[in-house]
């Protein structure tokens, strides 16, 4: 049995079903398929289950890309307030929470339910679940065979299948597979937004810190220059029982490195060295108890010990070099991380379809014409806070407008 459409969207997440929805309501026959039992896991689980669905600030500077001006175009055609519109048309309450970020005050469940709708304006038609097991060019279109076995037929064909991030929820590398297949370049993907890891005997003395969590500047490479490779970010930090995690360590993953160093402020607000040597007159407590008025007590206790200074000791008593010492402990704690949690924790992932062989108006490939690669798929990495969601809102609507 084949069945002929317009377009074929493969992947049905945020991008694929935005993608799907543009393309049927401008009147395309537009079949979607995913592999999953269940739809749209991501956005379900995603902003702990309210979905951070937007940045009211998102713009290119928001994003990771080996051509970092590529997002402009589809980012500036579809913009947080576009998708805002579509939120308040389904009557979806919501509310910002922190720099930007839109979150739904009830449900991410309303998110999937509304995109269901807009697909159902444009007619999609579903294959849930389907399994692609081959795709190859028929002619000026494509043909796909699922495990069904359906024969699909469609002019153009969208890879919307994502990344790599928590393959326990239906992730699979088919989009790289068929970028490899159809002789695309793909920019390698790594696990990004992730919990950083280090060595074990390294992280010994901060295991008992697990839990703790404070706000801090981390940053990483070089910041200089007019193409810096580096990031700083002031967020929360959450020490855990492997390592570092919380959005300051998730925000700084997507730029680190391995093998090079990250570098944490713990007390971003004040010069440490500076205010005890300048105190050693006035600030008569214990050097412990004098250090868990500004950070958290089991922190300062914890610092204290990793660093080999006794908590009792009075800072009128130190040398200036020791408090200069524990003040870069403190305000310069620099540890490089052996590697990270991986796509078992990573919410996205780096790299993907280059974007040098993509159209950045139409997500078409330049020497593959009628495919398309739109969302995490490609190397567009948003920053933790609801960038991501835009770029894949952005990806599909600028794909569907243009199939
Ligand atoms: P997405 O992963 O959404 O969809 C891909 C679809 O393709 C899936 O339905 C999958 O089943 C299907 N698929 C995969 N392989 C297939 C195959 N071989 N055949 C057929 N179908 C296949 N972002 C944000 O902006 N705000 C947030 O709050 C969060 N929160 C968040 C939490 C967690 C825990 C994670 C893991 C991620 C986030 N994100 C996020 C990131 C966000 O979820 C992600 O960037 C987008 O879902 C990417 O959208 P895509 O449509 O590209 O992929």
């Amino acid at each position: 049995m084949a069945t002929q459409y317009d377009v074929a969207v493969i992947g049905a997440g945020a991008a694929g079903m935005m993608c799907a929805a543009t393309a049927g309501k401008r009147g395309k026959r537009v079949v979607l398929l995913d592999h999953a039992g269940k739809l749209a896991e991501k956005i379900r689980i995603s902003g702990g289950g309210r979905c951070n669905f937007t940045n009211i600030n998102a713009g290119p500077a928001n994003f990771l890309s080996e051509n970092p001006h590529f997002a402009k175009s589809a980012l500036s055609r579809f913009t947080p307030q576009d998708f805002l519109a579509m939120v308040k048309k389904h009557r979806i309450g919501f509310h910002e929470k922190h720099k930007g970020q839109l979150f739904c005050d009830d449900s991410a469940e309303q998110i999937i339910d509304m995109l269901k709708d807009e697909c159902a304006d444009g007619g999609v038609h579903w294959r849930m679940p389907a399994k692609v097991q081959e795709l190859q060019q028929n002619g000026a279109g494509y043909v796909l065979q699922t495990d069904e076995g359906e024969e699909i037929h469609a002019a153009a064909i969208v890879i919307a299948t994502g990344g790599l991030s928590i393959p326990k929820i239906g992730a699979t590398d088919f989009g790289y597979r068929i970028a490899k297949q159809f002789g695309l370049q793909l920019v390698e993907p790594r696990p990004a937004l992730v919990p950083l890891t280090f060595d074990a005997d390294e992280w010994a003395p901060f295991v008992p810190l697990a839990g703790v969590s404070l706000e801090v500047d981390v940053e990483t490479g070089s910041l200089k220059g007019r193409n810096p490779t580096g990031a700083r970010f002031r967020e929360d930090l959450l020490f855990t029982h492997r390592g570092l995690s919380g959005p300051a360590i998730l925000q700084i993953s997507s730029f680190w490195q391995p093998g090079t160093p990250i570098t944490i402020n713990l007390l971003p607000e004040m010069d440490l060295a500076q205010t005890l040597i300048e105190g050693k007159g006035t600030l008569k407590k214990q050097l412990g108890n004098l250090l868990a008025q500004w950070l958290p007590s089991r922190l300062a206790e914890g610092l204290l010990q990793a660093h080999g200074f006794d908590p009792e000791a009075r800072i009128a008593d130190m040398k200036d070099d020791a408090l200069r010492k524990l003040g870069r402990a403190v305000n310069q704690w620099t540890i490089t991380p052996n590697g990270s949690e991986g796509y078992r924790k990573a919410e996205v992932t780096r790299g993907g379809v280059d974007t040098r062989e993509l159209s950045q108006q139409s997500m078409e490939c330049k020497n593959v014409p009628g495919l398309y690669f739109i969302g995490e798929t490609v190397d567009v990495t948003g920053w933790l806070g609801g960038y991501n969601f835009q770029w894949a809102w952005a990806s599909g609507v600028a794909a569907g407008l243009a199939i």
